[in-house]
């Protein structure tokens, strides 16, 4: 090659690597493959050291490093971000109110406040500010660990920088929605057009993917919005209700929601629900709902949470959209646990501004109940993130009924129907019997385990576990932690979609979650009716993996003393500790399971450890409770770390006793059990 035809080479490689970068990292879009996009580099390297007088002002391999990681660090919320329980109802909403009372011990005829608010379609993001300066601030990833995007979150408009007004407390973190507007959104979308990229499917997708960008600078010529409606941590109270606290919010500098009311009672909260919903069209940006909270803070504060919702909140969601259209075919889908899902492929049709093209059946009795056949036109609905749904036939297409399948579609296993325990009845749901032999089950299990909420590994996902298992190379969650060891065969870099560097990033993505947490590990093995909460509460109670191991064999026997152990812990249930055994009881989820932690460091469960006198103390209630609901009592007790049982032993250290106590007492007196008063309960706890 001539002098002049190399420098050629390398103007079109400095304008190449330039181009794959701007589209790979600004627009989440990448036009080569990595290992097209390596080659690139590997041949631009190669000139450069050959004709090292050549090299070009703006060439790429001055930028390397710049590259950046495509990640975010990590902020821990101090207080959980929550969701919210949801109404579809309006005596859902009446329902909630008589429950917030009941919990309090209130009468019904109680006056009480409650505030009422669009609920915002975007992505919630928390803002920390310490001395009135902005921080950081964060997405809300799991409720509990966010994403670093303080310099992202910075460049919204009306996301104060400095707090103005006085009054706020000296760290305080506001929370509440990023999103983008109706005419914003079709801005951005027909400027993608004109760049012939493809449309955003909604604003919310736009406005999280505006927010996720690793270029503030691109982040920055979004139009996000901000409306704060809540808050996490804060070194002080600063106010004694919601309304009060959000107006303060408006004060401070954030913008807050103009609809946002204060009601004494359902009848008025739906009316507002109404309001709203009528209004929804000229709102301007996309609400699901209507957020209703109790207003007074120290209210809010005795109801506290239930897993992952505040009592005192909820969502009244808006009726889902709907439209009609064709069923192409019907075809069975086979999930993690073996479940057989018949799914519609639609004519893909619009709903609510979503391209919407496989609807759910549920099951064969779902099928029958619809009376849906290939080929009929049907009405659809589509609500929120949900799967969207068939409502019912609207014209018949002429196709023949749904034979279900008597065997697994992907591995030819009979399928079976569980059979309740309390009713003796076949579930509706059929499942493939073949266990993690099912590639389908194996695959939907292994990806599973890399997903976000279980392992979270960073640049495995649905494609690449495919791949892996089709090539026979990830057939068991352990085989992922010894890719590295395998890759002198493997040769990943060489593949489709992977260049040097994306394999290297893959196996430094794998190794970083070698080091996890009990809690994780066992969340992430999928087993029915062990997800989060319970995988929480079974890690706290071994606290080590190894005590937890070392039990497993005795899960087999109903009558052992690790069930009756496992079955008083306060939260799990018979359904949970039954999936354990029979998960275990196989013989090849217990190699899985030792294949898998001998791969791994597996941290020990942090238990909340608690100063309260009560903390690791047994209590029972009995009698009528005068200050406080039954419910309440529990709660609080539980919180201050107690154990809270149904039934007096010689494990039980209070028996809280009001008016009318009878058996419990006697037994407690004959036990020598401390009898407290419910007075004297409080000035334990207080
Ligand atoms: S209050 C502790 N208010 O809805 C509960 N949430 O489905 C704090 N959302 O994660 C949430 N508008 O992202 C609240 N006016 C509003 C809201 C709102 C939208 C989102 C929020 C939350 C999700 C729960």
């Amino acid at each position: 090659m001539t002098e002049d035809a190399i420098k050629k080479r390398l103007a079109f490689l400095a304008r190449e690597i330039k181009a794959a970068d701007a589209l790979y990292y600004q627009d989440d879009n990448p036009a080569l493959t990595d290992a097209e996009y390596d080659a690139l580099r590997r041949e631009n390297l190669a000139l450069e050291k050959e004709y090292p007088h050549l090299i070009r002002k703006d060439s790429p391999s001055k930028s390397v490093g710049a590259k950046p990681t495509g990640k975010f660090g990590k902020i821990k919320h101090s207080v959980p971000m929550l969701s919210l329980d949801n109404a579809f109802s309006d005596e859902d909403v009446v329902d909630f109110v008589a429950r917030v009372k009941r919990f309090l011990n209130l009468p019904d005829e109680t006056e009480m406040f409650f505030t009422a608010e669009p609920k915002i379609d975007g992505l919630s993001a928390a803002l920390r500010y310490e001395g009135g300066k902005l921080v950081s601030g964060a997405t809300r990833g799991d409720g509990r660990v966010g994403e670093d995007v303080t310099a992202n979150l910075s460049t919204l408009d009306n996301v104060p920088k400095t707090l103005s007004g006085e009054g706020w407390p000296e760290v305080l973190e506001v929370r509440g929605e990023v999103y983008i507007s109706h005419a914003e959104f079709a801005e951005m979308n027909a400027a993608q057009v004109a760049a012939g990229k493809s449309e955003y499917k909604n604003p919310r997708n736009a406005a999280a993917g505006s927010l996720r960008q690793i270029d503030p600078n691109i982040t920055a010529s979004r139009p996000l919005k901000f409306f704060a409606y809540t808050w996490g941590e804060v070194s002080v109270p600063f106010a004694e209700t919601q309304m009060e606290a959000v107006k303060l919010f408006g004060d401070w500098g954030f913008s807050i929601n103009p609809q946002m009311r204060k009601h004494d009672g359902p009848k008025e909260m739906v009316e507002h629900y109404q309001t709203i919903l009528l209004a929804r069209a000229g709102l301007g940006y996309d609400i699901d709902g209507v957020v209703y909270k109790v207003d007074s803070l120290p209210l809010q504060e005795r109801l506290g949470f239930v897993s992952r919702a505040p009592r005192w909140a909820i969502a009244h969601k808006f009726p889902a959209e709907k439209a009609i259209t064709t069923i192409e075919s019907i075809d069975i889908q086979v999930g993690r646990t073996g479940s057989l899902t018949p799914v519609a492929r639609l004519v893909p049709i619009t709903v609510g501004g979503v391209v919407v093209s496989n609807a759910t059946l549920h099951n064969a009795d779902e099928i029958e109940r619809l009376g849906v056949k290939e080929g009929d036109m049907v009405e659809i609905q589509r609500a929120g993130d949900v799967i969207p749904q068939i409502l019912r036939v609207v014209e018949i297409g002429g196709g023949q009924p749904f034979k279900f399948p008597t065997n697994c579609p992907v591995c030819d296993a009979p399928v079976s129907a569980d059979i309740d325990e309390k009713t003796g009845r076949q579930d509706v749901v059929r499942r493939c019997t073949n266990g993690l032999f099912c590639p389908a089950q194996a695959v939907q299990g292994l990806i599973y385990f890399v997903s976000r909420p279980s392992f979270d590994i960073d640049g495995l996902g649905e494609k690449q576990i495919e791949a892996f298992y089709e090539k026979g190379l990830v057939t068991s969650p352990a085989d992922i932690f010894t890719l590295r060891d395998r890759n002198a065969e493997i040769k990943l870099e060489t593949w489709e979609g992977f260049g040097e560097t994306s394999a290297a990033k893959l196996f430094t993505a794998i190794d970083s979650r070698r080091t996890i947490e009990f809690e994780r590990v066992l969340r992430s093995l999928g087993i029915r009716h062990i997800g989060q909460g319970n995988s929480r509460l079974i890690s706290r109670y071994f606290v080590s993996w190894e005590r937890f191991r070392a039990v497993i064999p005795e899960l087999e026997n109903g009558e052992s003393q690790a069930v009756a152990g496992l079955l008083n812990v306060d939260g799990l249930g018979q359904a949970a500790v039954s999936a354990l055994a029979d998960f275990f009881a196989s013989d090849a989820n217990l190699k899985l399971l030792d294949d898998l932690a001998a791969q791994l460091n597996i941290l020990d469960a942090e238990v909340p450890t608690s100063d309260s006198p009560v903390s690791g103390k047994t209590v029972v209630f009995t009698g009528k409770l005068e200050r406080f609901s039954r419910d309440e009592a529990k709660a609080r007790a539980q919180s201050l770390g107690a154990k809270v049982s149904g039934s007096v032993s010689g494990k039980t250290d209070y028996l809280v006793a009001g008016p009318g106590a009878g058996s419990k007492l006697k037994k407690a007196e004959a036990a020598g059990v401390k009898v407290l008063t419910e007075d004297e309960w409080l000035a334990l706890i207080a």
